[in-house]
């Protein structure tokens, strides 16, 4: 696996974000870290189920003039109608929602068939090693620190079971101390229904 740095990672996180298009979903949109990472055209919709950082993404998204107020919602209960958006996106969200399987079902509903996600995420470090060992140890203490932050998660089997065929998957190593580079998943996929995929 590539290893990268954390400048690198953040280049390819916005690539990866400035593909989607149309009607864009960002799940667990923080304070609005991804704005200058979207294409200007897109009709962005935030998801935000932390207040304080919801109410510094109004501020953010008014200030990228885009409009829409954020949702006060988590992404396992998504608050608009089936196949009402074109993109789905979400950055080191999956590995703290409650319940993966849930979150990327209503993904998948509300997104028209053969619509777009990008997904990045830390991920688990292979079993056996030093590091997964470590994040077996700390996931405990970060879904309570860090906003329900699990270490040793990995999405990807959700994503696959829900129907999502991976269009550009890279799954790369950013430099860490101390115990090792952490594994990152970058996904963007398709959902079922549409167009067959070039
Ligand atoms: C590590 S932060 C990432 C924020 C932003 N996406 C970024 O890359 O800077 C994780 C975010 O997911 C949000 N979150 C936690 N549980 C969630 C859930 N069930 N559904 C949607 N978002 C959630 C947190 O409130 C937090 O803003």
């Amino acid at each position: 696996m590539q290893l990268i740095s954390d400048d690198d990672l953040d280049d390819l996180e916005r690539a990866f974000i400035g593909r989607v298009r149309g009607r864009v979903l960002e799940i667990g949109a923080g304070d609005g870290e991804n704005f200058g990472a979207f294409h200007p055209d897109v009709a962005w919709t935030g998801l935000e189920p932390d207040a304080g950082r919801r109410a510094e993404l109004a501020t953010r998204a008014r200030e990228w003039r885009h409009p829409s107020t954020p949702l006060d919602a988590t992404a396992e209960h998504i608050p608009l109608a089936d196949s009402s958006v074109d993109a789905v996106v979400g950055t080191f969200v999956l590995c703290s929602v409650a319940d993966v399987a849930a979150a990327v079902a209503e993904v998948r509903r509300v997104l028209v068939p053969g619509g777009r996600v990008v997904f990045v995420d830390h991920v688990a470090a292979p079993r056996g090693t030093l590091k997964r060992a470590v994040q077996n140890v700390a996931t405990p203490f970060a879904t309570w620190f860090d906003h329900g932050c699990h270490w040793n998660r990995d999405p990807e089997p959700e994503l696959e079971a829900a129907g999502f065929s991976g269009a550009d998957v890279r799954r790369l190593r950013v430099r860490s101390m101390p115990f090792g580079p952490v594994p990152v998943l970058l996904y963007e996929g398709v959902a079922p229904g549409g167009p067959p995929v070039e």
